[in-house]
């Protein structure tokens, strides 16, 4: 049945004025859920001393039991270099290869196991279960290729534009074998997005494929990638080859033509490289292993650059103790690669714990709501990871689906934006079957792995909230006047984490000032400080910690808006906006939404001498698709007459918010046109 229930219970009063986290800390609090005994004697971590062993005054000593569960060349000399805050710098002299520790050192125990089971979305078309042998095998062709074909080496950045596909992580695995920082782009994004990314992180090489399923389609993905480049060379960057994957391979699927000289097909290139073995490259642990890029409060999406050693120890161990991976474990996240969770989650987390991890091409409910089920139960999937959105959306298609397939998750995660316990407690019942745990984990791209979360082992769940900081976190909330929150106040305010953490970012790629301004500057007391202590990280969330210790996320404190569990910059969707020669000028907000949590609706006002019309709306509503991808679709475009403003002149955004989500914008008679409000609350209706 789908929810009815408002998602906050906010007071009688209900206007702009009230912000986001006041009103959320309405919301009742939830009791608890125990995890059964029987996950509890199975757990690889029941031992409540843990929060001893990484209390901050062991910090930063206890990370090492992190490290300890990879293969290191030559161990650590420095667990953590905090001599030029907050560019910290974690296991200190250390030698590593990801890829090793993902494939080969699995191959003496596990090398008949499935590594990789890849689901593609026609039901009809076969499972490919990749075993950590083959995977080993098609890593080391890919890298000869991509090494002595491309002459790729280490340091060097490539771009991905990758659909769900096993060639995926086999790409992403053959990068990090020698060593070259991968930037993966969601493939859902468009060309001209892919191309920004390529420029930033001036990549030579862009690997894609030819199409791929989506919604019961075979979509051309190459036509992006003819986008990407044109538009790179546009910026001035020249992207000296495409190396071209085949959904089915042999057959070239795409209607879009290939480019002499620049486009090869890797299926057929690869022929030349059967057999090849490359030496998985042995990089110094701070070297980076990828970019992520993320949308940010201001200008272009950031990359956040992620290093090896330490980002690899933490979505290990987070895997291991958080997500209770065995390695006879068959676990499924339903993200997408292209973004953290799924680098973190989906590639490198689990198969670093020689895990099964399952690759799924297309939409959860293609082609009914079923389908999630039926793959768990044909997989025996034990362990399965998701975002709200998506429960919601299976919740809304098929709320009784779940009890009709033979299959027992053991955990279950969530990810990505706060869960509504009605919500949670149909995940818990339907899905869960009332015998998995689950683990609300809050975190960012930012972070490399989880922030805030139980241990489903040890901790209770309550259904609405993240948890307490995981182990060796330690989480601060700070009030408006910058003055820390006591524990377990039940007030909303600002979260940051106190301690530096292995996973964090290590930079904004070629913007290090940002890096500062962005997460560190707020809060630093003393910017000259070599103490860690002084350098807490912001998060941009709002939060509650309870007096059980347990934080309940409300959402950013900045302009991103999160749909569906991503991050999208206001700013980018108004820059797509004024592309269009008519706008004079763009506002988006946020608007709640039942499925997507939040959607934007993006406010236009026209130059002179324009009118309204909805082929300008939907011009409008083209560009952002084509500059950012169909996920930014805005719900609405809104032209309007002229924006509400300050007499300063400033876009009242709030007042927008209110009336999108038709709610009362409150006293808008400070405004320097404050008639312009009952106008756009006409057009709105
Ligand atoms: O607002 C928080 C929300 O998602 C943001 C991070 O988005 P992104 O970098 O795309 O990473 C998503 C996957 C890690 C956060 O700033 N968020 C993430 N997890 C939760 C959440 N909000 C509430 N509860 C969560 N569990």
């Amino acid at each position: 049945m789908p929810n009815k229930k408002p998602l906050r219970r906010p007071g009688k009063q209900q206007s702009a004025d009230i912000s986001e986290a006041q009103i959320a800390v309405h919301w009742r609090e939830e009791g608890y859920f125990s995890p059964s005994s029987k996950f509890i004697a199975q757990a690889n971590l029941a031992d409540k001393g843990i929060f001893k062993r990484f209390s901050l005054d062991k910090f930063p000593e206890y990370y090492r039991e992190f490290a300890d569960l990879l293969d290191w060349y030559k161990r650590w000399k420095k667990t953590l270099d905090t001599s030029n805050p907050p560019f910290w710098r974690w296991f200190v002299g250390g030698e590593i290869n990801a890829c090793y520790n993902c494939v080969d050192r699995h191959l003496a125990r596990h090398k008949n196991k499935t590594a990789i089971h890849f689901v593609p979305e026609p039901e009809h078309e076969a499972v490919q279960h990749i075993t950590y042998q083959e995977l080993f095998v098609r890593v080391n062709e890919f890298a000869a290729l991509l090494r002595d074909f491309c002459g790729l080496k280490a340091g060097d950045r490539v771009t991905l534009h990758m659909p769900m596909v096993a060639e995926l992580p086999i790409a992403m695995l053959a990068c990090a074998r020698l060593g070259i920082i991968h930037s993966q782009v969601f493939s859902g994004f468009s060309g001209k997005a892919c191309a920004d990314r390529i420029v930033d992180s001036e990549s030579r090489v862009l690997i894609t494929m030819d199409a791929y399923y989506r919604a019961g389609t075979l979509l051309d993905h190459k036509e992006k990638a003819e986008i990407a480049v044109t538009e790179a060379a546009r910026e001035g960057h020249k992207v000296d080859r495409v190396l071209i994957w085949q959904r089915y391979p042999g057959k070239y699927s795409s209607p879009t033509k290939l480019a002499e000289g620049r486009d090869v097909i890797v299926n057929d290139l690869l022929r030349k490289y059967r057999g090849k073995r490359v030496e998985p490259a042995r990089m110094p642990a701070e070297a980076p292993l990828f970019l992520m890029y993320t949308s940010g409060t201001t200008g272009r999406p950031k990359g956040c650059q992620h290093s090896i050693g330490g980002y690899l120890a933490y979505v290990t161990w987070t895997s291991k103790y958080i997500q209770d991976i065995h390695p006879e474990d068959v676990y499924w996240c339903m993200a997408d690669i292209g973004w953290i969770t799924g680098h973190s989650y989906i590639v490198y987390g689990p198969l670093a714990l020689a895990a099964s991890s399952v690759v799924y091409e297309g939409v959860p409910t293609q082609p009914d709501a079923g389908r999630p089920w039926r793959i768990a139960e044909q997989l025996d999937v034990n362990i399965f990871h998701t975002s709200p959105t998506a429960i919601r959306a299976l919740r809304r298609a098929g709320p009784d689906e779940p009890a009709k397939y033979h299959y027992h998750f053991k955990h279950m995660t969530t990810v990505g934006e706060p869960i509504e316990p009605e919500v949670w407690k149909w995940y818990h019942k339907m899905v869960g079957k009332s015998e998995a745990v689950i683990v609300d984990t809050w975190w960012q791209t930012e972070n490399g792995g989880f922030l805030c979360s139980t241990v489903p082992g040890i901790h209770k769940m309550k259904p609405g909230s993240a948890g307490p900081g995981i182990p060796g976190i330690h989480p601060v909330i700070y009030d408006d006047q910058d003055k820390e929150l006591p524990a377990g106040s039940g007030k909303a305010g600002n979260i940051c984490i106190r301690n530096p953490w292995p996973g964090g970012f290590q930079t904004i790629w070629k913007d290090p000032d940002r890096f500062v301004r962005q997460y560190y500057s707020r809060y630093c007391k003393n910017p000259r400080s070599k103490n860690w202590r002084d350098w807490p990280y912001m998060a941009g969330d709002g939060a509650v910690q309870a007096a059980d210790g347990y934080y309940r996320i409300l959402g950013r404190i900045d302009d991103v808006i999160n749909v569906a569990g991503h991050r999208l910059g206001t700013k980018e969707i108004e820059s797509a906006a004024l592309i269009i020669p008519e706008v004079a000028e763009a506002a988006v907000v946020p608007v709640a939404d039942p499925i997507k949590g939040r959607v934007p609706d993006l406010y236009v006002s026209l130059k002179p001498g324009f009118t309204a019309s909805k082929e300008i709306a939907d011009r409008i509503s083209g560009a952002v698709v084509s500059e950012i991808g169909p996920i930014a679709r805005p719900r609405a475009v809104v032209i309007v007459p002229d924006m509400p403003k300050t007499r300063s002149g400033k876009i009242m955004r709030r007042v927008l918010a209110a009336i999108s989500d038709h709610k009362d914008p409150g006293d808008v008679s400070t405004l320097a046109n404050p008639e312009v409000v009952d106008k756009i609350k006409e057009l709105v209706k």
